[in-house]
Parts: C-alpha cells; sequence; structure tokens
C-alpha cells in the first residue's frame, strides 16, 4: 500500500519540551531556577512519562494535563523549588503554548502541498494539543488531531495507534509514523505502522521488539519518505 499519512507525535517531536524551562529560566529573578532548570526540565519530562506508563499498567488514567501537573509538582520538589508558586504557574502557562521545533510549519506545508494527510497522535489531552496547534499557527497543515482521551489509555498500548484507523480512515499500512520517544516508534511499529525516530540527541536506540524504519536527526527529510 502507498504511504498517503503522516502522523506525528506532539510533545517532543512537534513540540519541544525543554522549552518551558529553558524560556522560564531566562525570565527576570530567576537566578537559582536559571542553574538547575535543565535537570529539572528532565525529571520533569521523566516522571511525567513514568506516570502515563504506570497508569496505564494499573488501570488508573487521568488526563495528560493532571500527569504534567503532578510531575512538575515532583520535579520542583526534588529540587527544593516547589514553593515557588509564581514559578510552577508560568511553566504550566509556558507548556500549554510549547515552541514547535524550527523546521516543523516548513516541514508540514511541504507534506500538504504534496497532498499527505497529516494528523497529531498524542498522550496529550484535546484542549492541550488545540492550544499547543494554536499557539504555533500550525492549524492549517494539521489535518487531525487525535487524543488518548478517547480509549482512556495510554501510548505504547495498541488501542492508541488503532485511533488512527478508526479518526482517519485509512489502513495502517498507508501510515509514516514519527516520534522522537524511541518507546513510541517501538510501539508503533509494533502496531504495523512505517516508523520515522527523531533521534536530535543521538541516543542509543531502545533494546525493544521493534525497530523504527528510518532514523533522523531532525523533521525536514519527513516529506521524502513519501
Ligand atoms: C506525546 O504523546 C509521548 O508525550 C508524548 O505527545
Amino acid at each position: 500500500m502507498v504511504l498517503n499519512t503522516c502522523v506525528f507525535d506532539a510533545y517532543g517531536t512537534l513540540f519541544d519540551v525543554n522549552a518551558a524551562a529553558r524560556i522560564a529560566a531566562n525570565e527576570p529573578n530567576r537566578e537559582l531556577f536559571k542553574k538547575v532548570w535543565p535537570e529539572v526540565s528532565n525529571t520533569w519530562r521523566m516522571k511525567q512519562l513514568q506516570y502515563t506508563w504506570l497508569r496505564s499498567m494499573t488501570d488508573s488514567y487521568i488526563d495528560f494535563w493532571s500527569i504534567t501537573q503532578n510531575s512538575l509538582d515532583y520535579a520542583l520538589e526534588a529540587h527544593k523549588l516547589h514553593n515557588d508558586l509564581a514559578l510552577k504557574e508560568r511553566l504550566l502557562a509556558l507548556y500549554w503554548e510549547l515552541q514547535p521545533y524550527s523546521e516543523v510549519s516548513q516541514m508540514l506545508k511541504e507534506l500538504k502541498k504534496n497532498g499527505i494527510q497529516t494528523a497529531i497522535l498524542s498522550n496529550g489531552s484535546l484542549e492541550m494539543l488545540s492550544g499547543a496547534v494554536r499557539s504555533s499557527n500550525l492549524y492549517e497543515v494539521i489535518d487531525e488531531i487525535i487524543s488518548v482521551e478517547t480509549v482512556k489509555i495510554f501510548k505504547p498500548n495498541a488501542r492508541v495507534y488503532m485511533q488512527v484507523e478508526n479518526v482517519i480512515g485509512c489502513s495502517k499500512s498507508e501510515v509514516l509514523f514519527v516520534s522522537s520517544n524511541g518507546w513510541d516508534i517501538a510501539g508503533a511499529a509494533g502496531f504495523g505502522f512505517e516508523t520515522a525516530w527523531v533521534n536530535r540527541l543521538q541516543d542509543p536506540i531502545d533494546r525493544l521488539p521493534h525497530k523504527p524504519t528510518h532514523i533522523v536527526g531532525d523533521l525536514k527529510s519527513i516529506p521524502s519518505f513519501f
């Protein structure tokens, strides 16, 4: 079957999950946070993902925005910053409008020019994802936003990837799935999508049952796979 649909993970793939902490660290009166923002951002992200996996395993789903707030609370306390409520509120506000990576807009425009259907498939709630798409002016080039909210379980559960077929009405063999998260790529490849792993940081490949079709350093080459 010919590929005609490109489905993107959101956080870490289209949107820079470290942008919230990086911007807040460079604002006035943030001297202490400026020293530790990369560690806080990494702890925030790792806890966010851990909570999605653990809640899927224990059938205790809550929405991704609650998980994002809970994981931020953990990260701030781990760095003794949990009393800085202004910082917490600022980080959450910035997370709602995460910056896209620099190549995203041009890449999506090229896919649309080539007649490719585009979609987001994300753990994010529909409200979070709409906020990020709107603040990044990507509405014209993203055809569908698919959230795990409809199936109340997180990636890499197969029910999440199945949503692509149900919502878009395509078959899995028509889909290229793009993610910066190796575990998400393994889940999507196991489901039956062709996959492109965006390995921005030259990380090792995950030791998981399914490997990516393509490995790229950024999103610029994605249109060339159609
Ligand atoms: C997403 O689902 C995995 O956080 C990533 O957007």
